[in-house]
């Protein structure tokens, strides 16, 4: 489904990403961790297109995205959806708009509009927040959108960059059954960055750890735990 193969990212002579080779299967929960400025992000933006690899390549369902043109890149960028680190919401935009927004240019009649984005608000729990603006909901509310927004776009993929960061563990607890749910219903192949290891054995297939520019591990969460290696005992240990 999602391959990385021996991909190299550089910024300014560093590389950011050292020879990362990955592959996700469809359906996965794929989790990875790493400590900060490790390239997570780096590594779901060039899912997404939204970078392109120094070298290597990067695979969706059988096509390699690194050799697409801008424009080919935004049909990627429509299957593959990122839900930001924040919440990057349309901040003079309301809720109603954010959520829509992938239907723009369809013109649908207003009535319809309405009722689609308060299908897929409620999917996320939330009601009667459409006509709100951005600012005007909690931190927490705010991620359900970015989260609602995403799924409007119909994904094959969600690309989640730390979905819990910064919420208490009652909402946090949410989100993450939020994700296991449009997992289920939905039926999409998750990749989620995260720093909480409880989070990513609730939830995770699989779990990855990059450190240095590569992956230092691949397992399941109790691998993780088992693991003899001492970079994945490091981590777990300060986690
Ligand atoms: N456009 C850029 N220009 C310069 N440096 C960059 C750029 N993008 C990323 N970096 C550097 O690449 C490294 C990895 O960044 P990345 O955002 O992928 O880390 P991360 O693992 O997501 O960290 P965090 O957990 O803090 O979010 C960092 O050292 C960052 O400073
Ligand atoms: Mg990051």
């Amino acid at each position: 489904m999602i391959r990385l193969e021996d991909v190299v990212y550089e910024v300014d002579g560093v590389n950011i990403l050292d020879g990362v080779s990955l592959q996700i299967e469809k359906g996965e929960v794929f989790v990875i961790m790493g400590t900060s400025g490790a390239g997570k992000t780096t590594i779901l933006r060039l899912l997404n297109g939204l970078l392109r690899p120094t070298s290597g390549r990067v695979f969706i369902d059988g096509e390699d995205i690194t050799q697409l043109t801008e424009k080919e890149m935004t049909r990627i960028r429509r299957r593959v959806a990122l839900v930001f680190q924040s919440a990057a919401l349309f901040d003079s935009l309301p809720v109603w708009a954010n959520v829509g927004f992938a239907w723009r240019k369809e013109r649908l009649p207003e009535g319809e509009l309405l009722r689609r984005v308060q299908k897929i608000l409620a999917l996320v729990g939330l009601d009667g927040v459409e006509d709100r603006m951005p600012a005007e909901l909690s931190g927490g509310m705010q991620k359900r959108v970015s989260l609602a927004r995403a799924v409007a776009m119909e994904p094959d993929v969600i690309l989640y960059d730390e979905p819990t960061s910064g919420l208490d563990p009652i909402t946090s607890r949410k989100i993450l059954d939020l994700m296991v749910e449009l997992q289920n219903r939905l039926k999409v192949t998750s990749v989620v960055v995260t720093h909480d290891l409880q989070a990513a054995s609730q939830i995770g297939t699989r779990v990855a750890l990059l450190h240095e520019g590569k992956i230092a591990f691949v397992g399941s969460p109790a691998e993780l735990y088992e693991s003899p290696q001492s970079i994945v005992q490091e981590f777990v240990a300060g986690g």
